[in-house]
Order: C-alpha cells, then sequence, then structure tokens
C-alpha cells in the first residue's frame, strides 16, 4: 500500500514510519520538520533498510499538498502533523487554530479531489477533558482546556461531518494517552529542544544532568500517593496500533475513535521510582504547586481498540523507561 504519513518525522510519526516500511507499504513522508530534524530519515533508512520517499512542504500550502498527491497514487493517510505544545498553545491561540485546522483542511480537500477518502487521525486523550469516571471510554463526554486540546477537538467534529456527508470515507480516530520510549535501535525517540514540557523527557534530563532536579507538580491530588496519575504507552506499540488502523480502515466505511493506552495508571512518583530503579540512577526531584489544566487521573479502557483492532501493547514499564533513558544516552 501506499501511505501518506504527514508528520512522518515527529516522535510517533518517525516510529510508524518504520513499523510500516518493516510491513512492506511505500512510504511518503510530509513534514516542515518545524518540530523535528532531517537526519531522522537516514535513521529511518538504517533501522529498516528503505528510505521513504519525503516531502519538506506546509500542509498550509494546500497547491504543494496538492503536488504530493499527483506525484503518488495514495491508499491511505496518517495525519500526525500539528503543533502539540499545550503552554504554547495557550500563549498563541491563532498560532495553533492557523496551523492545526487550515493543514487539515488542505489536507482532506486535496484527498477529496483524488478520491483518497481512508484516513488515520492522530487525537489525543486530552479531548475528554477532565474524566468524571475512569477508566476512560471512548463514549465519554467530551471537552477542553487549552486551545492545543481544541484543535484536536475540532478535527474530529469536522471529521464526524465530513463522514456524515459522504459515507465513502473511512476514518479511525486514534486517541493517544501519554506516549514514551524509543525504538530498541536507539537511533530514534524524544529529544525534545529546550526545557521539556512533558515528564518523562524531563526525568531523562535529569539523569543526565542537563538539569538539575524534577518538579513535581503537585503532591496532593486524590491519586494512590498525591501525584498525578497516566497511561503512560511504549511509542513502539502506539506504532504498531497504527498498523492495525490502516487495516481496520481499509476494511471498513464508517468513522470510529480508539483509545490507544494500556489501561494502567502510574503516579509521578512510581515512575520517578521505576526510571531509577531500571536505569541505576537517581533522579532529584522536589514536589512544587500544581500545574494549571492539569487532572488528577487519565488512563484508558483499552477494551474497544483490542475488540475491534486487535490491539495490544506488548512492552513493560520497565522497557518504557530503559528506551527513554537509551535513547538520550546515545544522542546527547
Ligand atoms: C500533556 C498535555 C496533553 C498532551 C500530552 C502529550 C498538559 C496539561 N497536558 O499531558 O494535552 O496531549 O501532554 O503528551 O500539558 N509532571 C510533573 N513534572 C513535570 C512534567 C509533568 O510533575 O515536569 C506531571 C504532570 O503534572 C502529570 C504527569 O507528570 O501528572 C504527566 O505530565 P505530562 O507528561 O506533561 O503529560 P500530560 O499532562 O498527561
Amino acid at each position: 500500500m501506499n501511505i501518506l504519513v504527514t508528520g512522518g518525522m515527529g516522535f510517533i510519526g518517525s516510529h510508524t514510519v518504520v513499523e510500516l516500511l518493516e510491513n512492506n507499504d511505500e512510504v511518503i513522508i510530509i513534514d516542515n520538520l518545524i518540530n523535528s530534524k532531517i537526519d531522522v530519515l537516514d535513521k529511518i533508512e538504517k533501522i529498516t533498510g528503505k528510505k521513504p520517499a519525503f516531502y519538506q512542504i506546509n500542509l498550509c500550502d494546500k497547491d504543494l499538498v496538492e503536488k504530493v498527491f499527483s506525484n503518488h497514487q495514495i491508499d491511505v493517510v496518517i495525519h500526525f502533523a500539528g503543533l502539540k505544545a499545550v503552554g504554547e498553545s495557550v500563549e498563541k491561540p491563532l498560532l495553533y487554530y492557523q496551523n492545526n485546522l487550515i493543514s487539515t483542511l488542505n489536507l482532506l480537500e486535496v484527498m477529496k479531489n483524488h478520491n483518497c477518502k481512508k484516513l488515520v487521525f492522530s487525537s489525543s486523550a486530552t479531548v475528554y477533558g477532565s474524566p468524571k469516571f475512569l477508566p476512560i471510554k471512548e463514549d465519554f463526554p467530551l471537552s477542553t482546556t487549552n486551545p492545543y486540546g481544541s484543535t484536536k477537538l475540532f478535527i474530529e467534529h469536522m471529521l464526524k461531518d465530513l463522514y456524515t456527508s459522504d459515507p465513502e470515507w473511512s476514518i479511525a480516530i486514534l486517541r493517544y494517552f501519554n506516549p514514551i520510549g524509543a525504538h530498541p535501535s536507539y537511533l530514534i525517540g524524544e529529544n525534545p529542544n529546550g526545557i521539556p514540557n512533558n515528564l518523562m523527557p524531563y526525568i531523562v534530563k535529569v539523569a543526565i544532568k542537563q538539569l538539575d532536579h524534577l518538579n513535581i507538580f503537585g503532591n496532593d491530588y486524590q491519586t494512590k500517593d498525591g501525584t498525578g496519575v497516566r497511561d503512560y504507552i511504549h511509542v513502539v506499540d502506539l506504532a504498531k496500533g497504527h498498523l492495525k488502523a490502516v487495516q481496520k480502515v481499509m476494511t471498513t466505511n464508517k468513522i470510529d475513535c480508539y483509545n490507544l493506552g494500556t489501561g494502567n495508571g502510574y503516579s509521578v512518583l512510581e515512575m520517578v521510582e521505576t526510571f531509577e530503579q531500571v536505569n541505576n540512577i537517581e533522579v532529584p526531584y522536589q514536589i512544587v504547586a500544581r500545574r494549571s489544566g492539569d487532572i488528577a487521573q487519565c488512563y484508558a479502557d483499552p477494551t474497544y481498540a483490542k475488540q475491534e483492532l486487535g490491539f495490544e501493547c506488548e512492552k513493560t514499564l520497565e522497557d518504557m523507561v530503559k528506551d527513554s533513558y537509551q535513547y538520550i544516552i546515545n544522542n546527547k
């Protein structure tokens, strides 16, 4: 199959491209490299022995997207590309709406023009807002607390309206929980520029002494030890979920949402302790005030994804913390 992957050079995108190439799919990547580096392409080739077609373009430029579809017969699109920093989205909401929504509208219009109506969309558990019950099921009410989350939710609405207008579309919306870890080759992984927003990249930078200590945002939540609980999922398991979703959209004509998580919730303190034990390294931390917008607990009910997609995670929490650390050691 010819699969277009937007944002294919990013953290989840690059791991998905590797799985697709290893599955003998043809991959075409669109990425503007705003949050990724060109050397990822060589690393993908090193891992798989194959080099995907690559276009360094911005999806907001519709004519350029059109050219990619003229050059390739695309069977299905996996759409990752988008800005994703929560704090930045609060400061620059128009940038987030402009970028994430216009790029998606362009992509959908060009897909429609070329009669390519199979799509896997990268959404987030952020669309559940502050869930009233746990674990989170796909039919829970949706809401958001920041512009980044709102762009994901608006796109979900757009896709549902599009499907209603034309049931020839087949769309899988994947709601990711908290992806961490790295490919076991340690050639690709997550290494954000500057001070990381998310927990695991921050822990890793403390471990390699690029940052002094971890700030734990609150220990007075209604959780097992007072710190925030999340559903961490190994990025390789998550990437494999996309192959299952591609199979689904190729064999059905519907729109549906799937939680991609393990179903296990771990607290910040449990994450720090596991990281320290597995990697045999200390991670100094301080308890500080809660981060605004954070919720106490967020973890998936993964039953529907298992039933419908046959999706199951194989990696353990130990694999996740080991691979996150080893990737940085190998790419300091
Ligand atoms: C965050 C985003 C979410 C996005 C996801 C992408 C917020 C409020 N939410 O989710 O919209 O989809 O990333 O991966 O930013 N923590 C610390 N110290 C830190 C960093 C985090 O204690 O330096 C804690 C947080 O309070 C939370 C847990 O670690 O309890 C996980 O945080 P993080 O990795 O930022 O993910 P989310 O907040 O779940």
